[in-house]
């Protein structure tokens, strides 16, 4: 099996070093290509991959992973027009629908929606499948994600929606994790302490929803009467935090909608 990454920025490398740590598949069946030729050269030598050229790289590689911006799209699709329909073709880009992607090429497609955490193993990675894929393309995709932390299916028309949960999310959570963190050096915490305490609040917390699956549960668990978390959930109750909270989800959702409006 050979793979070729056409674009290699930063989520491109990503997974990359999600595969190369998992010990996936030898480097010597990674090649990539990129607009930049002294860039491809020192990524070459950083990440100890060839660069080729397109004509070379599709020939050679069994699946494709196109991780240029959306912007790049169309310029690289008309490239690919006719590709040969046995490669797989998996795409990252955030907001270009199946459809888009149809008008070019007749091969088994996997949009992944993936999240910033996967560079430490932690992400999210949102799938939908053009059509019901293949066995083979199933199993080979969720592997290789997999390495890069969880998968969940969805359909196409749930792409948005997850871009709002957890191709965002992250960056909701930092904001959080941020006025948690500061609000504890107002209070006389170096911030570099209160920052680790509330990023660490926020690691755990979620490993715990994912262990027990049960998030009344854990209320109920946690939030004794007349306590100090059961005052903070009043708290949140009163300030309509998870109305708000649901709020910032959609906001990114809708403008998911309206870029991938541009790419269909
Ligand atoms: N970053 C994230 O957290 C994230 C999360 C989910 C999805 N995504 C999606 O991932 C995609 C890539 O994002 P990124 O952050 O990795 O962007 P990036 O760092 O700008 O990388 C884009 C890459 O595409 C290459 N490229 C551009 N035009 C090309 C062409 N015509 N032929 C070959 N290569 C070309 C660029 O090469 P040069 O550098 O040489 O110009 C660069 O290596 C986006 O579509 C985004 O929606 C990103």
């Amino acid at each position: 099996m050979h793979i070729g990454f056409i674009g290699f920025g930063h989520m491109a490398k990503v997974i990359f070093d999600a595969l190369d740590r998992a010990k996936l598949i030898p480097r010597s069946q990674v090649s990539f290509i990129q607009r930049d030729p002294q860039k491809m050269r020192e990524n070459e030598k950083t990440y100890g991959i060839t660069s080729t050229s397109m004509e070379t790289l599709v020939k050679k590689s069994d699946l494709i992973i196109l991780g240029v911006r959306p912007a790049q799209a169309k310029m690289v699709l008309e490239q690919l027009r006719g590709l040969d329909p046995s490669k797989m073709f998996v795409t990252v880009l955030a907001g270009v629908k199946m459809s888009f992607y149809r008008k070019y090429l007749k091969n088994p497609i996997l949009r992944v929606m993936p999240n910033i955490a996967s560079e430490v193993g932690m992400g999210m990675s949102t799938f939908s499948y053009s059509g019901k894929p293949s066995e083979d393309f199933r199993s080979i995709t969720h592997l290789l994600f997999s390495c890069m932390g969880e998968v969940i299916e969805v359909p196409e028309e749930m792409m948005d929606i997850s871009v709002g949960i957890s191709g965002s999310g992250p960056g909701f959570v930092f904001r959080l994790i941020e006025a948690v963190a500061r609000e504890g050096e107002k209070k006389g915490i170096p911030y570099p302490d209160a920052l680790k305490m509330a990023a660490q609040t926020f690691m755990g917390a979620g490993k715990l929803v994912l262990k027990k699956g049960n998030v009344q549960n854990l209320l109920i668990q946690i939030a004794t009467p007349n306590g100090t978390t059961e005052a903070g959930l009043k708290k949140m109750t009163e300030l309509k935090i998870d109305e708000h909270y649901q709020a910032v989800v959609n906001a990114s959702t809708k403008r998911s909608h309206e870029l991938s409006e541009e790419f269909q």
